[in-house]
């Protein structure tokens, strides 16, 4: 399907009779890293399943929840659960969230998510800025009629990852008992975890961790001039670094395990932003 400007603009026409304010700070929460969206004051909390033209989150994990309020003084809109390629939506629905979040009037985006550790110095527990990624699976999300409106049909993508959010990021970190790198984060699409042979591969490839999400949120926001860090965090030795298979209960623990401190420094970076 061909969207219009007016098919996301119906998503964020009815948020505003929800919603009062505007908020400045757009934040994805990738799987089990929702207590961030707890810590959220004043919260006002909108189903997916009510708003106009969204998609619903089919894992698990993922809440399926708009939450607004404020945090550390700043206004923001969180999404608790995101949605990924292997649920069944195709890269071009998947721009919806990104740009209904532009329309209410975010000025900076935060993606976070949990990923597997390709590089061998990373831990489970590790967090890492993404400096850039690579995304040799799929379609582009903004393949299809190009809307004006949101961007130019070419667009650069070379400082996506805005190279001042990565040093605030950065800065920040040793403020906490987390461990931080700054790395190449590589697109998987899943569901199925990746064969030792393919990390093997991305390594050689120059990624340093991988993951099945982000990439699509990242490409929009960068089209419609958003200013964008993503964060992941890594909950598990990619497959074949370690002699034992991979499973999901691995990767909710381990991002369960670290969330609150996660959600503390989250709070440290929307204050200073
Ligand atoms: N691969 C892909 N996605 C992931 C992983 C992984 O090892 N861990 C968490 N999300």
């Amino acid at each position: 399907m061909a969207y219009t400007r007016e098919y996301f603009q119906a998503s964020a026409d009815f948020l505003r009779t929800r919603v009062d304010f505007t908020p400045e700070v757009g934040v994805v929460l990738g799987s089990c890293l929702g207590p961030f969206a707890q810590t959220i004051e004043n919260p006002i909390v909108v189903d997916y399943a009510d708003i106009p033209h969204f998609l619903l989150s089919t894992v698990a994990s993922h809440a399926g929840k708009l939450i607004f309020g404020s945090v550390e003084g700043r206004k923001v809109v969180c999404m608790s659960g995101r949605f990924h390629s292997y649920e069944g939506y195709s890269f071009e629905e998947l721009v919806i969230p990104i740009r209904v979040l532009k329309l209410l009037g975010v000025k900076t985006v935060i993606l976070t998510n949990a990923a597997g550790a390709v590089n061998r110095d990373y831990r489970p527990g590790d967090v890492m800025v993404l400096r850039d990624h690579i995304k040799l699976n799929g379609d582009s999300p903004l393949r299809g009629p190009n809307l004006e409106d949101f961007g130019p049909r070419f667009f650069d993508v070379s400082r996506m990852y805005t190279p001042e959010l990565r040093k605030l990021a950065l800065d920040l970190s040793k403020r906490s008992p987390l461990q931080f790198h700054e790395g190449t984060y590589m697109f998987f699409p899943g569901p199925q975890f990746e064969t030792p042979a393919e990390i093997r591969a991305a390594r050689l490839l120059g990624a340093d961790a991988v993951g099945m999400s982000t990439v699509t949120e990242a490409l929009t926001a960068v089209h419609c001039g958003l200013p964008l860090l993503a964060l992941s965090v890594i909950t598990n030795m990619a497959a074949g670094v370690l002699d034992q298979p991979l499973s999901a209960k691995e990767v909710d623990e381990a991002a369960e395990k670290i969330s609150g401190a996660f959600s503390d420094y989250m709070k440290t970076i929307v204050a200073a932003i």
